[in-house]
């Protein structure tokens, strides 16, 4: 039986799980990939620290670039994160030759199209299943399974932890800074946490999702991103009361002349496949023209759901190796050049949480504002509050956002009204 080297650039959390595997199901891998798959070096900075699967010392270390120019290494798997070195090194473990698995979704989404090229003109792999929903196998979905469809929309919730807070703060009602300080003493957000709550992870995973499903460059930098900071729990309460839960969304849409690519929370009414996607679990929502509604819904990080995935696109280059066609996915994202269309001109319901003067009238000033802009309004409810105020939570119909939003200005400009509190978008 042939033997296939790994060579891996990384031992930390993702690593380690991909190293277990590799070696826990060595027999059943062999078996499907049709050749013995190994780990022959693992490079780190650290040569003393403890490590969460085992390997002879001898396979570690401290030079990257032993693994990347090393004409025993087939596969080169990196796993470090962050830009640089991980695309230098990569770049170079191309030029000599090697099949790239990465699971660096900041790297795929900023410098990826590059390195694909590059890896393309040689006509070897360049595999990112890891970078997007830990365990779940979206990209393989995308590129193989769906490659016979035109992707319409992709919806995804594909930060576990803005997921883990928002279920916090729906189950028990907490506000925001108090679970995310819980999340933090967990291990489940990190001590600087804008990546995730800010929505710059997700938005590095819709990109290049959207690369993948629409075939065209789309910059991690083009995508708008609202976090989940400004969310109470009396959005969620009221929510929860109409019927919707508030996810943090990273969308995917074709539109006329160009696509939306945008990261947001949103009011999802429970009969959508993402509402009950809770706690670390990750979700996607796929679109397409043939194939119709489908929905992947798995762990999006942890060692064992990531290193599967990574393990998956070891199989997928090893099989390609063992068949002598490696490079078999072309790369062929830039053939097209789709605008991202700015988020002013996007159209969406609102949910929207006023309070008022409990003043005769005070309804029907807000709502004739809304016609004035043309918003039309498709449920209302008002309820009386402490200190002769009402709270007004309205659900627009479909409209321009900029006009929702202008509406809201001029409302929150009423004499009647105390303050405008929310303004979330509703997916049907
Ligand atoms: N954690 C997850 O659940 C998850 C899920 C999906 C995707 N990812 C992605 O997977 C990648 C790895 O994440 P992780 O959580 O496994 O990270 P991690 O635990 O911090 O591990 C990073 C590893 O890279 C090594 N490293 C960093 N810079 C290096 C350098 N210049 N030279 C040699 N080694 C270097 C570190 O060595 P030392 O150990 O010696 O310091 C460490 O072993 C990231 O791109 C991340 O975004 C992670």
């Amino acid at each position: 039986m042939r033997s296939i080297n790994v060579g891996i650039l990384g031992f930390g959390t993702v690593s380690s799980g991909t190293v277990r595997i590799l070696q826990e199901n060595a027999a059943a891998i062999t078996a499907r990939v049709g050749a013995n798959v190994q780990v022959k070096r693992v490079a780190v900075r650290d040569l003393s620290k403890p490590r969460d699967a085992e390997l002879p010392a001898s396979a570690l270390t401290t030079n990257p670039e032993e693994i990347t120019t090393d004409p025993d290494i087939a596969i080169v798997v990196e796993l470090m994160g962050g830009v640089e070195p991980a695309r230098s090194l990569i770049s170079q473990a191309i030029a000599h030759g090697k099949s790239i698995v990465t699971a660096n979704k900041e790297m795929v989404a900023k410098v990826g199209h590059e390195l694909r090229q590059q890896a393309h003109d040689v006509g070897l792999d360049f595999l990112f299943e890891a970078s997007v929903g830990g365990g779940i196998p979206v990209i393989a979905t995308l590129s193989e399974s769906l490659a016979g469809n035109r992707i319409k929309e992709i919806v995804g919730i594909v930060n576990g932890t803005t997921n883990y807070i928002l279920t916090k703060m729906t189950t028990e009602g907490a506000a925001f800074g108090k679970v995310l300080a819980e999340a933090q003493a967990l291990g489940y957000a990190e001590a600087e946490p804008s990546a995730d709550v800010d929505g710059h992870d997700a938005r590095y995973k819709i990109a290049i999702l959207a690369s993948l499903a629409f075939g065209t460059r789309v910059d991690a930098e083009a995508v708008t991103a609202e976090g989940i900071r400004h969310l109470s729990p009396r959005d969620i309460a009221v929510a929860g009361e109409l019927g919707y839960r508030i996810k943090l969304l990273a969308v995917a849409q074709t539109a006329q002349n160009g696509i939306r690519v945008r990261v947001y929370p949103a009011l999802l009414p429970l009969t959508h496949p993402l509402a009950t996607v809770d706690g670390v679990f990750n979700a996607v929502f796929l679109r397409g023209d043939a194939v119709g509604d489908l929905t992947l819904i798995g762990r999006g990080a942890g060692a064992l759901p990531t290193g599967s995935a990574v393990v998956g696109d070891i199989a997928a280059c090893a099989r390609n190796i063992v068949a002598g066609t490696t490079g078999r996915v072309p790369y062929s994202v830039a053939a097209t050049d789709t605008p991202v269309l700015p988020s002013a001109s996007a159209w969406s319901r609102y949910y929207a949480r006023v309070r008022v003067l409990d003043r005769p009238k005070a309804l029907a000033t807000i709502a004739t504002v809304f016609g004035d802009y043309g918003i039309s309004i498709e449920s209302v409810v008002q309820r009386a509050m402490p200190d002769e105020e009402a709270e007004i939570v309205w659900i627009t119909h479909e409209g321009r956002e900029s006009d929702v939003l202008a509406a809201l200005t001029a409302i929150h400009a009423l004499p009647v009204v105390r303050s405008v509190d929310a303004a979330i978008r509703v997916v049907a």
